[in-house]
């Protein structure tokens, strides 16, 4: 129990850190390109803002939230995803009175009580991006180029953008309407949970994993029969703007989302060579209603929220070996430790790893421990050399060595370190 973390969350070892490190700033870099700012939001929010903005019937609100009251009372939240957050932070601090649109991305851990597998954990971490006062379709095709950018450049392959529209307040009740009626026939045939959820959440039982489900369900009415001209329109002009930067995607018309904040547009990035329910590596889709709903002026949005975790799972390897120190200092005696202690600081101040041994072991140990961590480097002080006011530089990989004047050394080694 005392050295085990808690199931579903995970330590990100040194190791791994590397690789994530990379990730994150690929992303900064590419999100600056495209005009996104970061914010850091808190992890924790009240609880009332997720159950109003995912949706208190959605699986996410009803099972799989940290909510606890804490010491004070209050109904708080750990938070289950980063929209929600970015959008209460917008509202409350009148960004939308700062400018007409705000770009804006954050990276950080969520959390989530489901049952952990590989790429499903219960402390995972998103990078995700918002935009936020923009209607036209413009924005969207920013948005799932960005993402397509995104994915092309860390060179993770075997994904599809696959896009829907999920239409709006006004035509999606009527589509909820005739996927009620078209249940209701084949409402035997279904799981308990699609049974309970058609009455709710009927669109969640198009997402259904139950072969039984699925086989039920064929037939369903889409919802692109069902949309209004308006969002027919938005979608088709989504497409044509895809279509003329190059972004492949395919349209999946049964494509429902687990929040229930969603309107027109909606994607996910989805890995084709795995099966599985874990197969979405990013998703997101625009929010129209939302910052509304949470008590702004009405504020069109769209976002999108890469999975940290199964995108390093699909990662190639790329190189990432840990780095050595640009010097190690090998010090033979009292005198030559007292210089490479000294020298050591001295350089790290400058901004050069330097790495010394603290136990004053043998010199073919400390030649060791400097081929372990990768030295590119050794300077060797002590005996004969030392006497003379000398010490070698080594070269781990050349093994060719030079003298050099303990006097004024720093700067010497300073120069040749840096180059
Ligand atoms: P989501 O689909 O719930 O959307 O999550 C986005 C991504 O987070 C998923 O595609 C997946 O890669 C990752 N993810 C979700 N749950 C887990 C988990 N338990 N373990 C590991 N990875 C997970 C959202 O969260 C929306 N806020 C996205 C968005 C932003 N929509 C608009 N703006």
């Amino acid at each position: 129990m005392l050295t085990n973390a808690i199931k579903g969350v995970k330590d990100i070892l040194p190791g791994d850190v590397r690789r994530w490190r990379r990730v994150e700033e690929l992303a900064r870099e590419l999100f600056r390109t495209y005009g996104f700012s970061e914010i850091r939001t808190p992890i924790i929010e009240h609880t009332v803002l997720f159950a109003r903005s995912i949706g208190a019937t959605s699986d996410i609100v009803e099972k799989e939230m940290y909510a606890f009251k804490d010491q004070g009372g209050e109904e708080i939240t750990m938070r289950p995803e980063g929209t929600a957050g970015v959008v209460r932070s917008y509202v409350e601090h009148k960004l939308h009175a700062q400018s007409a649109v705000s770009k804006l991305f954050y990276m950080g851990p969520m959390f989530r009580r489901e049952r952990p597998q590989a790429g499903r954990l219960r402390q995972f971490h998103q990078i995700g991006v918002e935009a936020l006062g923009v209607q036209e379709p413009g924005v969207d095709v920013d948005v799932l180029a960005l993402l397509h950018d995104f994915f092309a450049s860390i060179g993770v392959q075997g994904v599809e953008l696959q896009i829907n529209s999920l239409g709006c307040r006004d035509c999606r009740p009527r589509y909820r309407e005739a996927l009620t009626a078209f249940l209701q026939g084949v409402k035997d045939k279904l799981c308990p949970d699609c049974q309970r959820r058609m009455d709710v959440n009927p669109l969640r039982v198009l997402d259904c994993k139950s072969e039984h489900c699925k086989a039920a369900t064929v037939n369903a009415p889409e919802m692109a029969e069902h949309l209004d001209d308006g969002c027919r329109e938005h979608f088709s002009r989504v497409r044509e703007g895809l279509d003329a930067l190059g972004v492949s995607y395919s349209v999946n018309p049964r494509m429902v989302r687990g929040l229930d904040y969603y309107t027109r547009t909606t994607f996910e990035m989805v890995a084709t060579d795995k099966a599985g329910a874990q197969n979405a590596v990013a998703a997101g889709g625009r929010y129209d209603g939302l910052v509304e709903e949470l008590g702004g002026p009405p504020t069109p949005g769209i976002g999108f929220a890469i999975g940290m975790e199964r995108l390093i799972l699909m990662l190639p390897d790329s190189g990432e070996a840990q780095e050595g120190p640009a010097l190690f200092i090998a010090a033979l005696g009292d005198e030559a430790a007292r210089i490479s202690t000294k020298l050591t600081h001295g350089l790290r101040q400058q901004g050069v790893w330097a790495e010394y041994d603290y136990m004053g072991a043998s010199l073919k140990s400390q030649m060791k421990k400097a081929d372990r961590l990768g030295a590119r480097r050794v300077l060797i002080i002590g005996g004969d050399e030392l006497a003379r006011g000398a010490a070698v530089l080594r070269d781990m990989s050349t093994k060719e060595q030079t003298e050099l004047a303990i006097d004024g050394l720093m700067e010497e080694l300073v120069t040749k370190l840096t180059v």
